[in-house]
């Protein structure tokens, strides 16, 4: 763990500043957990991901025991294999880790789908592991934090001044979550969501969304959204209402690294969304690759927190596997490798747009980006591109079949 450059955050000039701030999001139990700095610098702020190791103790050697595409780590294991004893162990390892080496950081966590026994199945309603999590996180999160969040899995909090974090849980809209299959309103969050952003207007606040399960449809499938449809239709019309207080929105769950842009009714483009790719490589059955590990860094814009950049790093896990040592590589500068100005709605929606135009490599660059540099020689083409540009471009049912139909 000696070469993890966690104690660094890179401003555009290469400076290397203290964090005193610090923003988990993906907190898949199972293995490693990416998350957020946040530091100033005069004008400019810097938004850091780091990820961690589970039990980094162990140092580099863990990434030994990662076969390509394959994770070891406890939940994605049978069910039977795990308890909800285990569940909030390994929460309390993780966040004993964090705490150990950012020990002045304020984390903002999220709750994943694999951070309940039996996975995914999150109930609507308090139980010991949010009760857990609300114990574990008190040294970051203030009472009425922990309030939504013991009741939940939910909770919003004021980073800085002008600054919220809204850190949802997703779960509650997930698929497989049984227990709230047939709820309209899972733990009220959709109605506390609208007051918490309502209040965050009135006080002039801006937004960070952060959640786990992200909104929208997944870019690997055809018409199927990540989050329940009828939830993601509710969720997409909250974030259009409040499309202006919400600066950004960081996602994670699928492993890969994509993007979105929330247009409102009338095709203006309103939200930029990112998911991160993440630390622990995956393959899922619908598709034909995995993922390097990777984490990244956010500069944002320390007067409107809009999104600047990102400075994408990975590791070439083939190449680690065969040295036995880690060397984490910058992958990618967003504004440079696509030739953009910042990372606001209208410079993503350009750039979502290029994708289509013919003649153009960027679409292919942003494909080998969604896989973390995991095989060049695998192209995504013709229905396999169509399904990732509209599930850019389009994030509500209507406009996403529009897309679609159109593309083939
Ligand atoms: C949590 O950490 C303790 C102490 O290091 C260890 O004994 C235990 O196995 C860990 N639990 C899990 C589930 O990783
Ligand atoms: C949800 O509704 C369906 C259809 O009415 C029913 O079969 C199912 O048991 C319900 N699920 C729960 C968890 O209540
Ligand atoms: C990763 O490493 C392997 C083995 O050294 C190499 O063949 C491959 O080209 C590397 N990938 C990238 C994106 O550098
Ligand atoms: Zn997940």
């Amino acid at each position: 763990m000696t070469r993890w450059p966690l104690y660094f955050l890179f401003t555009s000039e290469g400076n290397v500043l203290p964090c005193f701030f610090f923003i988990l999001f993906f907190n898949h139990v199972d293995h490693f957990t990416v998350g957020f700095s946040l530091t100033e610098n005069g004008e400019t702020l810097v938004f850091c991901a780091a990820a961690l190791l589970r039990g980094s103790a162990h140092g580099s050697t863990g990434w030994k025991q990662l076969p390509d595409g394959h994770s070891d780590s406890p939940p994605h294991v049978p069910v039977d294999e795990l308890t909800t004893d285990i569940v909030i162990q390994v929460i309390s390892n993780m966040t004993q880790t964090i705490r150990q080496h950012f020990p002045k950081l304020t984390v903002y966590p999220a709750l994943g789908n694999h951070d309940y026994w039996p996975q995914d199945q999150m109930p609507d309603s308090t139980n010991a592991i949010y009760k857990a999590a609300a114990e574990l996180w008190k040294p970051w999160l203030q009472t009425e934090a922990l309030a939504t969040l013991s009741q939940g899995g939910f909770y919003s909090q004021l980073a800085k001044p002008g600054l919220r974090v809204v850190s949802l849980n997703t779960i509650l809209y997930y698929g497989p979550d049984k227990v709230t299959s047939n709820m309209t309103d899972p733990a009220g969050q959709f109605e506390w969501l609208e007051k918490t952003l309502q209040k965050a207007d009135q006080s002039q606040e801006k937004v960070y969304i952060i959640a786990h399960v992200p909104v929208g449809y997944l870019p690997f499938a055809r018409s199927t959204t990540a989050i329940r449809e009828r939830d993601n239709e509710r969720l997409v019309s909250i974030f259009r209402k409040y499309s202006h207080v919400i600066t950004g929105h960081f996602y994670g769950h699928t492993h890969r690294d994509s993007i979105m842009v929330l247009p409102d009714q009338q095709g203006k483009p309103v939200n930029s969304l990112f998911v991160s790719p993440a630390v622990t490589p995956i393959k899922s059955f619908l598709e034909a690759y995995s993922n390097n590990p990777a984490f990244r860094v956010y500069l944002y814009n320390s007067k409107d927190y809009t999104l600047q950049d990102i400075w994408q790093y990975y590791l070439n896990l083939t190449e680690a596997n065969e040295k036995q040592r880690s060397d984490w590589r910058l992958e990618y500068v967003m504004t440079e490798a696509f030739g953009l100005t910042d990372l606001q709605p209208q410079s993503l929606l350009q750039l979502g747009l290029s994708f289509m135009l013919p003649q153009t490599k960027t679409f292919d660059k942003y494909f080998s980006h969604y896989m973390v540099n995991y095989d060049s020689s695998i192209t995504c083409e013709g229905r396999c591109k169509v399904s990732q540009v509209c599930a850019v471009l389009y994030l509500d049912q209507q406009s996403y079949s529009k897309c679609v139909a159109k593309g083939q």
